[in-house]
């Protein structure tokens, strides 16, 4: 696989401390068996699940003691109108996520196994806070007037960005597939190649540090960059969680890596389509720049599943990335 630099905006040092995925972690030495033995070396991927819901039990935060008056002040006085608009459609995006995830990975979690359960448990607990948090600065930082959250879901849903209508649409169609068959385990690749390797390895990690670099190398939004902090980490848990599930079919059976690959295929396919330009730069990132952060990722999560690109896959990613810095 050809490795390419990830690119740096002028924000991005500033924020790389806060994406350290280390900074919270248990080790395997917190899973002890019953008689309080650490585990060995060899951690099977039920034991590996376990410990993936024990540190969500330990680092679990609290979405109601976050308080956005300053942030509320700098969007108000200290932002321009073209980082709102990029940052609001950003957020809007993480909002509109966050809550289909609630809604679609139950279907998932019916076809999983025992101690996957309650690392998806977890998971969908999480994305419920995640939904929470980023109503709440929509609300109370941005100032979005609504009664609830229906509404509020309906008044921000035109600034939802196209590079998420397409994974998101095609997820919808994944679960609806899995809801007919929860057992089948072609259809759970599909699902997890969309939802962890894509939605939650790249977009999410990609576009939250964006607005995590933005806000901390302005000195801005502090308590959305406490929650975006937390969320990022909440991220990296769930992005292990769902690797290892992809990890497990493709060792039960290698010729899975065609469904990743088919998958990978469709979503390229429609996050290429973008009619609007420039869109990311008021935050500090060039379309090319984005494209890069956004390849780099996958290719990272693709090198952690053992897994090469093939040539139709590369051609997708290239040639935009070599019209673009091109012109
Ligand atoms: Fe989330």
């Amino acid at each position: 696989m050809r490795e390419l630099e990830a690119p740096g905006s002028v924000d991005y040092e500033t924020t790389r401390w806060l994406l350290r995925p280390d900074s919270i972690a248990i080790t395997r030495a917190d899973l002890r068996g019953a008689r309080g033995e650490a585990v060995s070396d060899d951690l099977s991927t039920p034991s590996t699940f376990v410990l993936l819901y024990r540190e969500y039990l330990r680092y679990r935060w609290d979405v109601f003691e976050l308080a956005f008056s300053q942030d509320h002040e700098d969007w108000t006085t200290a932002m321009t109108a073209d980082e709102r608009e990029s940052f609001l459609g950003i957020a809007v995006s993480f909002h509109h996520g966050s809550r289909q995830l609630e809604i679609d990975l139950p279907v998932f979690m019916i076809g999983a196994a025992e101690e996957h359960r309650l690392h998806l448990a977890a998971q969908i607990e999480t994305q419920a806070r995640h939904t929470t948090f980023f109503g709440r600065f929509l609300c109370e930082a941005v100032g979005v007037q609504c009664t609830n959250a229906m509404e509020l879901l309906d008044q921000t849903f035109p600034w939802v960005q196209e590079t998420f209508i397409g994974p998101f649409g095609l997820l919808a169609h994944q679960a609806e597939e899995l809801g007919r068959k929860p057992d089948d385990q072609l259809a759970q690749v599909r699902y997890g190649t969309t939802c962890f390797l894509w939605i939650e390895g790249v977009l999410a990690k990609s576009f939250l540090s964006v607005l995590m670099g933005f806000a901390a190398g302005r000195g801005l939004l502090p308590t959305f960059l406490v929650g975006a902090r937390a969320t990022y980490l909440d991220h990296s848990r769930q992005v292990r969680g769902g690797l290892l599930f992809l990890q497990d079919a493709l060792r039960r059976d290698p010729a899975v890596v065609s469904e990743i690959h088919d998958t990978l295929h469709t979503i390229l396919t429609v996050s290429g389509v973008s009619s609007r330009r420039s869109f990311h730069e008021p935050l500090g990132w060039s379309e090319d720049e984005m494209r890069l952060l956004v390849c780099s990722h996958l290719r990272r999560r693709c090198d952690v599943l053992g897994i090469a690109l093939p040539a139709d896959l590369e051609n997708l990613l290239v040639p935009i990335q070599q019209k673009d810095v091109g012109g």
